[in-house]
Formats: C-alpha cells, sequence, structure tokens
C-alpha cells in the first residue's frame, strides 16, 4: 500500500483522560523544546509531499490545546499537494475554535464520543463535560468541516448497550458514526479481556435491529474504517477493526509525535528520529531520505506486542 497519508501529533498534552487511554495521574508531559515547532512540521510535511503524502491528520494528546493552532493549519493549508487536511479531537475545545480552523483552511474533523450519557461521559473521560462536545459537532456540520466522523471506542460493560442510539445518530444527519476496537495499550492492559468487543459483534447487533447494513464504497478519507449505510440513513456506521480486522495490509500511514519521532506503525517497527537532523541543519533532501526509511521499516517484520504505553502517545 502506497503510503500518502501523514498523522501529526502536535502536543502530547490532553485535556482529558480517558480510562482507555491514559492512567488516573496522566502522563509525564514533555519539556516544550522538545516539541516540534510549527515551521519544523510544515518543513517535514513539504518533504512528506515528495514521497506521495497527500492528506494529513493533526492529533494530539488534543491537538486544540497546542495554542495557536489555526496558524500551522493556515501554512499546511497552502502546500499545494495536500488536498486533505483534517483533524482528529476529543471535541472539548471545538466550539471555541471551528470557525477560526475552518477559516485558516481545516477541512474536516473526527471527533471522539464513546457515549451520549453526560454522566458516563464524566467517568470514561474523568472529567469531561458531553455538551461541549455537541456544541463542536454542531458547529463543525453548520461551518461545513464535512465529512463529521465520530470515533467510538467499544468496551463491554461501558457502552454496549447504546450502540443502537449511537448508530442511530447517522440516520438523521450527515454523521459517520465509526465504532472502533478496544486496543489493549497502556491501562486497557488490565481489563482488555473483559471489555474487548469485536467489530463483527457490533455488527451483527446493529443488524439485529435495524436489519442488513449496505455497504458504502466510497467516503471520505482512506483510513482503516469500513463503511455501511443504515437503508435511509443520511450518515454512515463503520468499524475500525484495529485488533480483528488484519487492517495492517490495507495500511497507508506514518504517524509522527509531537517530538518528532517518525513511527512507522503501531506495533513495533523501529522508529526514525527526524527532530535531531533538522536541528543539526538537514535540508529537504536528508529529510526525504529519512521518510523513505521509515516507509521501509513499515515491510519489516513487526514485534508481535505494541512498544507503545498509551496511544495518545502517537496521536491515536
Ligand atoms: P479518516 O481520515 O477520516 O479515515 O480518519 P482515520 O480513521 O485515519 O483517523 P482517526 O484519527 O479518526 O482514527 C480513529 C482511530 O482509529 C484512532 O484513534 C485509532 O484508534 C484507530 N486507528 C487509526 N489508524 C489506525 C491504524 O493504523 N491501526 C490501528 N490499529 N488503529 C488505527
Ligand atoms: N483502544 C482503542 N482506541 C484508543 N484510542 C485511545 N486509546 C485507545 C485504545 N486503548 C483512540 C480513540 C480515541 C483516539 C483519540 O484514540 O479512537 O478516540
Ligand atoms: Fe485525551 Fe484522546 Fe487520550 Fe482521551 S483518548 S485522554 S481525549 S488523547
Amino acid at each position: 500500500m502506497k503510503v500518502n497519508y501523514l498523522r501529526v501529533s502536535v502536543t502530547d498534552r490532553c485535556n482529558l483522560r480517558c480510562r482507555y487511554c491514559l492512567p488516573p495521574e496522566g502522563v509525564k508531559t514533555v519539556a516544550h523544546a522538545e516539541i516540534l515547532r510549527f515551521e519544523e512540521i510544515v518543513r517535514i510535511v513539504k518533504a512528506a509531499t515528495r514521497i506521495g503524502v497527500r492528506k494529513v491528520r493533526l492529533t494530539g494528546g488534543e491537538p486544540l490545546v497546542r495554542r495557536n493552532l489555526s496558524s500551522l493549519v493556515a501554512q499546511l493549508a497552502a502546500i499545494e499537494e495536500i488536498d486533505d487536511l483534517a483533524l482528529t479531537t476529543n471535541g472539548i475545545l471545538l466550539a471555541e475554535q471551528a470557525k477560526e480552523l475552518a477559516a485558516a483552511g481545516l477541512r474536516r474533523v473526527n471527533v471522539s464520543l464513546d457515549t451520549l450519557d453526560p454522566q458516563r461521559y464524566r467517568f470514561i473521560t474523568r472529567g469531561g463535560e458531553l455538551t461541549r462536545v455537541w456544541e463542536g459537532i454542531e458547529l463543525a456540520l453548520e461551518l461545513g468541516l464535512e465529512p463529521v466522523k465520530l470515533n467510538v471506542v467499544v468496551i463491554k460493560g461501558f457502552n454496549e448497550d447504546e450502540l443502537v442510539r449511537l448508530a442511530s445518530l447517522s440516520l438523521e444527519r450527515p454523521l459517520h458514526v465509526r465504532f472502533i476496537e478496544l486496543m489493549p495499550f497502556g491501562p486497557v492492559r488490565a481489563w482488555f479481556r473483559e471489555a474487548f468487543l469485536s467489530a463483527a459483534a457490533v455488527r451483527a447487533r446493529l443488524e439485529e435491529y435495524f436489519g442488513p447494513l449496505v455497504e458504502v464504497k466510497k467516503l471520505y478519507g482512506a483510513g482503516p474504517a469500513c463503511y455501511y449505510r443504515i437503508p435511509g440513513a443520511q450518515g454512515t456506521v463503520g468499524f475500525i477493526a484495529g485488533m480483528s480486522g488484519h487492517i495492517c495490509s490495507r495500511c497507508n500511514r506514518l504517524r509522527l509525535s509531537a517530538t518528532g519521532m517518525l513511527h512507522p506503525c503501531l506495533f513495533g517497527r523501529g522508529e526514525v528520529d527526524l527532530k535531531g537532523p533538522l536541528r543539526a541543519g538537514a535540508g529537504e533532501e536528508e529529510l526525504v531520505r529519512l521518510l523513505a526509511q521509515a516507509i521501509a521499516l513499515k515491510r519489516s517484520r513487526p514485534s508481535s506486542l505494541p512498544e507503545i504505553d498509551h496511544l495518545s502517545r502517537l496521536g491515536g
């Protein structure tokens, strides 16, 4: 699969501490000087276009806690080769920033939303306010930051009784509700077995209620999700089978961490430092060479267990 998609983590910080992502005390954040500056990110993205990258997604931690993000968006939007510029956010700060981001050239947003119940939301995020997320989602629709995709991490015993209600969000609005398989990173390791529900099981439950789902071939954004439509719905439902789905063969992305490390894969295939060479004066040719090196690592043998402590370190 050709690599045409770069996920850029702009910060390791987050304003939430979701139970499937971070430990209760959070994680040690990195010193400001270790985080890539916007100008460095722009140089990397420009080099990445030379190896075929056409799509950039900004992630975190929570990308919207990075100050002045819209200025980075504007600089990336000005790169001609990039035809898809998107953001993955928990949505807490989206209502505050959506207008500015859209004006700067952001195309679309994916928003995490694991439950429709404010109390459950407060529980799973350790204190988040669901109404703020909804304000953000509504505004994103209004501003045309579309398609608007919602990311639901499926957790047995937490939101399995809401699957139909969550999928129903796609009926009346052009929302794309994606069910994501839980992955055994960090805090999840201790309770993964009890809490895992496969994408196939989720789909079966939805079909039991809605009848057969209709496969949708083309939806903007060539990520690992498979999409279906509930007959008559405006939006779609999608499944991201990270654990069961053998999605690696369709994987088209590289990840750039906030500290400037390129990760070819979530499952331990090594990493390539870009920040060191950049700060030592590497030019575009050298960056292109390092990017190609990361792509070569993608084809190497994976170590069997995920190497990372928590997914947010790599921007989800
Ligand atoms: P689109 O461009 O809209 O297709 O987005 P996307 O699915 O690539 O990005 P998003 O950040 O919304 O991804 C949602 C979640 O899917 C991530 O937070 C991960 O949990 C999961 N995910 C994304 N990419 C991968 C991947 O390469 N492997 C695995 N296992 N999971 C992934
Ligand atoms: N399993 C699955 N997805 C996870 N995310 C974070 N931790 C996990 C995990 N253990 C993903 C979710 C969230 C995004 C930011 O990161 O999709 O919405
Ligand atoms: Fe923050 Fe996203 Fe991790 Fe939740 S899943 S703690 S919102 S980075």
